[in-house]
């Protein structure tokens, strides 16, 4: 049996606390509406969360009596396994539902389905679902926290955050930091919050792909009048030796064959020859870039094998510290719960 004698989320009460102060979030959608120092809020906690999560026993009891409900539309492997996780090493109880084995297949509505499992007492519902917007009208009919774990090509902001803390474990701050993000950025959503994310820590972002792949309206003189400010800045690319160049951070991406329709490529095996991210194209960003993939992969296609298992590559570690940020994301919302009189443990 080992002593713990590391500090801890639920020994430091009133530092908690502090760490929670400010935080107005009653939702996570996006990232759109994230500040620099909200996103770095959230990141700060996340480092007390990789601490928690490191220990031989991670348990905490932080989120006692707070309750968390998966519900997820779509597949998942890492977004559904990690909020699990986060949610149970903070010692909150977690149910994950899938649509499939759900009475959604009865014709249950969404917002039936959200207000059901408030009914049970959820205070935090995540939620995937394959149409974009999905979540913002759950948000709309419960007082339950709803975080957009994925909807349709537009929002993914819990894998930009956890983007955002990898990245920032190793290079610290972002400003000026060139990440360049390949592959098939149209029907992305991990790219479109990605970019509100590094763009807010003041990175310079760049996207590479296709110009079939890459979103309408991304330049700045593509864009409608009306619609000026609603994407970040961008530098576009669809020469990949030329992207590469200098580049601090690779972000390869995976081609959304579920969300595309015909004819954008010639075929898999000539956009692979095109943009799939090589040793020798790497070879032309920074020696010590960092190389990155959400996940899942599909290797041979948007990234090489030997590219994904080299020294660079930080995908696993993406992983586990998506399970750190989930958690913090989770611990500030839950801010925002009443709480029985006089139960001040998770305060
Ligand atoms: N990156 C990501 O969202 O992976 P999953 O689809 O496995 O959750």
């Amino acid at each position: 049996m080992t002593t713990e004698t590391r500090p801890s989320v639920e020994t430091e009460p009133d530092t908690a606390l502090d760490a929670r102060a400010g935080w107005t979030h009653e939702h996570v959608l996006d990232l759109d509406d994230f500040s620099r120092e909200e996103v770095g809020q959230v990141l700060d906690i996340a480092d007390r969360m990789r601490e928690v999560l490191d220990r031989r026993i991670a348990r905490v009891p932080a989120l006692r009596g707070y309750t968390v409900v998966n519900l997820f539309y779509e597949p998942s492997t890492r977004t559904r396994a990690s909020f699990e996780l986060a949610g149970k090493v903070l010692g909150a109880d977690v149910l994950s539902l899938t649509a499939s084995t759900s009475s959604v297949v009865k014709g249950e509505s969404l917002i039936d389905t959200v207000r059901t499992m408030r009914a049970m007492r959820a205070d935090a519902i995540v939620m995937r679902h394959s149409m974009a917007g999905a979540p913002y009208l759950a948000a709309k009919h419960t007082d339950a926290s709803i975080i957009n774990a994925g909807d349709g090509a537009h929002a993914h902001p819990t894998q930009a955050l956890l983007d955002l803390y990898t990245i920032r474990r190793h290079i610290g701050d972002l400003t000026g930091k060139r990440v360049v993000m390949v592959g098939d950025i149209a029907h992305s959503r991990v790219a479109r919050s990605d970019l509100w994310g590094l763009t807010a820590m003041g990175a310079e972002v760049v996207v590479c792909g296709p110009p079939t792949l890459l979103p309408r309206g991304l330049r700045p003189q593509d864009r409608p009048s009306h619609a000026e400010s609603a994407l970040p800045p961008v530098t576009i690319e669809t020469d990949i030796e030329r992207a590469l160049e200098g580049a601090d951070v690779v972000m390869a991406l995976r081609l959304q064959s579920e969300r595309q329709q015909g004819g954008l490529l010639p075929s898999l095996h000539e956009y692979s020859q095109h943009y799939q991210v090589t040793e020798e194209r790497l070879a032309r960003a920074k020696p010590a870039a960092l190389l990155m993939h959400p996940g899942p992969k599909n290797e041979g296609i948007e990234i090489a094998a030997s590219v994904a298992g080299s020294d660079r590559s930080i995908i696993e570690e993406q992983v586990t510290n998506g399970v750190a940020v989930r958690m913090a994301l989770l611990y500030l919302l839950s801010g925002r719960t009443e709480l029985p009189a006089g139960d001040e443990t998770r305060r």
